[in-house]
């Protein structure tokens, strides 16, 4: 136990808490903030993700923020405890372990950033829990076809993927190694529900296309938040509708999650309101 704390020094007092349960870590409210100027151009793409206060947060968010009840209820409609699964932009484990809690077993959790799974592997150490962490980027997956029941990419992360084509291999590598009907369950921002600051999206793009480089697409922006920037794509409802029936995904349902669960303040100010997609790979 000793050597395990001295493992984990740096997250110790979060550790600590989290064991107990009982209280929560203060830190500073993150809040997206769409107006900030910001120029990604010197970063490469996931600059920010490998940043140690990035880390940080999202390891603060593991142990205080948890799963949300929209995320846990769409699991548990969803997967059965003995599904293999496979957690894409796994972060530091706030999905992970989550899982492992709701009594899941099979868990393989990759992330592109190799902070992040660092940080997650202090964690599944210290909880002794068997979960297979590792450093993948979902667009080229190392594992063999057909071996996932199911996969998740969380909050998010398959639109921090920049360039249209990039997202598409990484759909193409979620097929690849879901099994036959396995099921992709993901969110999105969304147009829709999206405050665009420059007034229309074309305006948008215009905007960030001559300041960031992987500003390509429709729908990309650079993300201000106070530990820094990143890349985002917020896509229309129909072009996630569409990419998904040309790679052979069927929508078994989509929503807002605002439109049917109220989230904790915690969760809130984590995350705002997004697209959940639970679709089914078909054969
Ligand atoms: C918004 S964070 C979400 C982290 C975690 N799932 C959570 O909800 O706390 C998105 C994550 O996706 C990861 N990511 C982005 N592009 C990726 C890629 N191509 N392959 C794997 N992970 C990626 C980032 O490194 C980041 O950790």
């Amino acid at each position: 136990m000793i050597e395990v704390v001295r493992a984990c020094s740096f997250h110790l007092f979060y550790l600590a808490i989290w064991d107990k349960n009982s209280k929560t870590v203060r830190r500073k409210r993150v809040k997206i903030d769409y107006t900030t100027e910001s120029n990604g151009s010197q970063q490469g793409p996931y600059t920010y993700f490998s940043e140690p206060q990035t880390v940080d947060h999202y390891f603060r968010a593991t142990a205080n923020v948890g799963l949300w009840t929209s995320e846990r209820a769409v699991i548990e409609s969803c997967l059965s405890k003995t599904d293999a699964l496979l957690e894409l932009g796994c972060g530091t484990g706030r999905i992970t372990f989550g899982l492992h809690k709701l009594g899941y077993r099979d868990i393989t959790a990759v992330d592109v950033a190799p902070g992040m799974i660092a940080a997650a592997l202090e964690v599944n150490m210290a909880l002794e829990t068997p979960i297979r962490f590792s450093v993948e980027d979902a667009t080229q997956l190392s594992f063999d076809n057909e071996v996932f029941n199911a996969a998740i990419f969380g909050f998010n992360g398959w639109m921090q993927i920049p360039y249209a084509r990039n997202r598409e291999k990484a759909l193409e590598e979620i097929r690849r190694v879901l099994k036959p009907h396995g099921l992709f369950i993901f969110t999105t921002l969304d147009q829709d529900i999206t405050l665009c600051p420059h007034g229309t999206w074309e305006n948008e793009a215009s905007h960030w296309q001559s300041r960031v480089p992987s500003c390509f697409d429709l729908g990309d922006i650079h993300i201000a938040t106070p530990d820094g920037s990143h890349f985002m794509h917020v896509p229309t409802f129909l072009e996630i509708r569409k990419l998904l029936k040309t790679n052979s995904f069927e929508v078994l349902d989509t929503f807002l999650r605002d439109d049917r669960f109220v989230e904790s303040h915690n969760v809130v100010n984590f995350a705002d309101n997004l697209r959940f997609w639970i679709t089914q790979k078909q054969n």
